[in-house]
């Protein structure tokens, strides 16, 4: 998918956002082709270790801007510093429970923040973007696999502010200048990414008010510093109870911004949507067995009854980002569980193991949240 020329090219890509999870890994990636990269980021989630890591000395290093989406100045001055030709916009609230508690915030970050993104590209006349939606703006499937056209019902806040980005967006590569040149924008709904890559390998942020992703989750609890894993729901329509997701590995999700550049460059349509996931569905039970059996160690589940605004069954159809952009995830669920056991410092709970898994340390958070 990454032809040679792209380790050639001009290209200059502002990742905003780049110091979150997907984000370092999406510089990590653009970094490794030989791009020139920088980051914009707040660091409200964002991690500073990861900043320090992407700018190892020996590497091409990608510039750090502290910069917030809210503020449109510094917004001008970043783009007026590195004169991006192409930006990847992540930053923003990304919490569905979150979301229902404080559905304002989500709109002045996500679709606030986007608005003011798309002014300060407008200003510097970069003419590219590629936006982070994400799956949740399906809602619940009429059908599976969720194709691109599956229609759209958002079932939170968070998946609302997603589904009125990906609307400006729309309205924004309609536009053409008097140069002639022509905004153009790619959408990606990711499913749910997961792994690491061991560069990139440190503690996640455990915070109270948040719900992390299944596999910091597991990490957590693998590392001792959560009791058990929580699993909400054991009597949804699947294999063993629990809800079924399309986990990718972030590696590849990656990878997939990468194929956008080239994409945009090849000057196809102005504006694209495309579903980044693995085209599989697993149980959340299913991947806790899987890491289980490919780490030898043992996590202990903690089940509570379903929780509001889950659903029960999700996965991708991935034909149209490998029809378009010849994208194909790589890493299997197995490999995907394999880079989180290399993570945890401390010897893992082995299987064997008799553990007491009543509390948790703090609640609630979600083993399943569709974001
Ligand atoms: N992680 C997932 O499972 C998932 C699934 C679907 C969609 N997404 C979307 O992908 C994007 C990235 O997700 P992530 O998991 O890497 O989240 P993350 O929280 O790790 O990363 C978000 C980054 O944006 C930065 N940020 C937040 N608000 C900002 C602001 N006002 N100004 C500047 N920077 C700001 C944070 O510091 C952080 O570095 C989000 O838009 C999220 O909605 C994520």
């Amino acid at each position: 998918m990454i032809r040679p020329r792209m380790r050639r090219s001009k290209e200059r890509v502002l990742v905003v956002g780049g110091a979150g999870y997907i984000g370092s890994h999406v510089t990590l990636h653009l970094q490794r082709m030989g791009l020139a990269v920088a980051v914009a980021d707040n660091l409200s989630t964002g991690r500073a270790e990861a900043v320090a890591a992407l700018q190892q000395p020996g590497k091409r290093e990608p510039s750090f801007f502290l910069t917030d989406v809210l503020s449109p100045a510094r917004l001008e001055k970043t783009f007026a510093a590195f004169k991006p030709t192409t930006v990847v916009h992540l930053a923003g609230l990304k919490h569905v429970g979150q979301s229902f508690k404080d559905p304002d915030a989500y709109w002045r970050s996500n679709v606030g923040g986007l608005k003011n993104v798309l002014d300060a590209l407008d200003a510097a006349e970069c003419r590219r973007i590629i936006f982070s939606s994400s799956a949740a703006v399906y809602g619940e499937p009429r059908y599976l696999p969720l194709d691109e056209d599956h229609p759209t019902a958002p079932q939170s806040p968070y998946a609302e502010t997603k589904l009125a980005c990906e609307a400006l967006l729309r309205e924004w590569s309609g536009r053409s200048f008097e140069n002639r040149q022509e905004n153009r924008a790619v959408v990606l709904r990711y499913f749910n990414p997961v792994g690491y890559d061991p560069y990139l390998a440190f503690a996640p942020h455990i915070h109270e008010e948040r719900a992390p992703a299944l596999a910091d989750a597991i990490l957590d609890v693998a590392c001792r510093r959560l009791l058990a894993l929580t699993i909400f729901g054991t009597d949804y329509q699947t294999e063993d109870g629990t809800c079924l997701r399309d986990f990718v590995h972030v590696a590849d999700v990656a990878a997939a911004h990468a194929g956008c550049i080239e994409f945009m460059g090849r000057g196809r349509d102005r504006f694209s949507i495309y579903n980044l996931g693995s085209g599989r569905g697993v149980t959340v039970l299913n991947f806790v067995r899987t890491f289980e059996r490919i780490s030898n160690f043992r996590v202990p589940l903690h089940f509570l009854p379903r929780r509001k605004g889950d659903i029960a069954r999700s996965w991708a159809d991935i034909s149209k980002v490998r029809r378009e952009m010849g994208w194909e995830p790589k890493l299997q669920i197995e490999e995907i569980c394999q880079t989180i056991g290399q993570l945890c410092p401390e010897p893992l709970i082995p299987r064997s193991a008799n553990v007491d898994c009543q509390p948790t340390i703090w609640q609630p958070w979600g083993a399943v949240n569709a974001q």
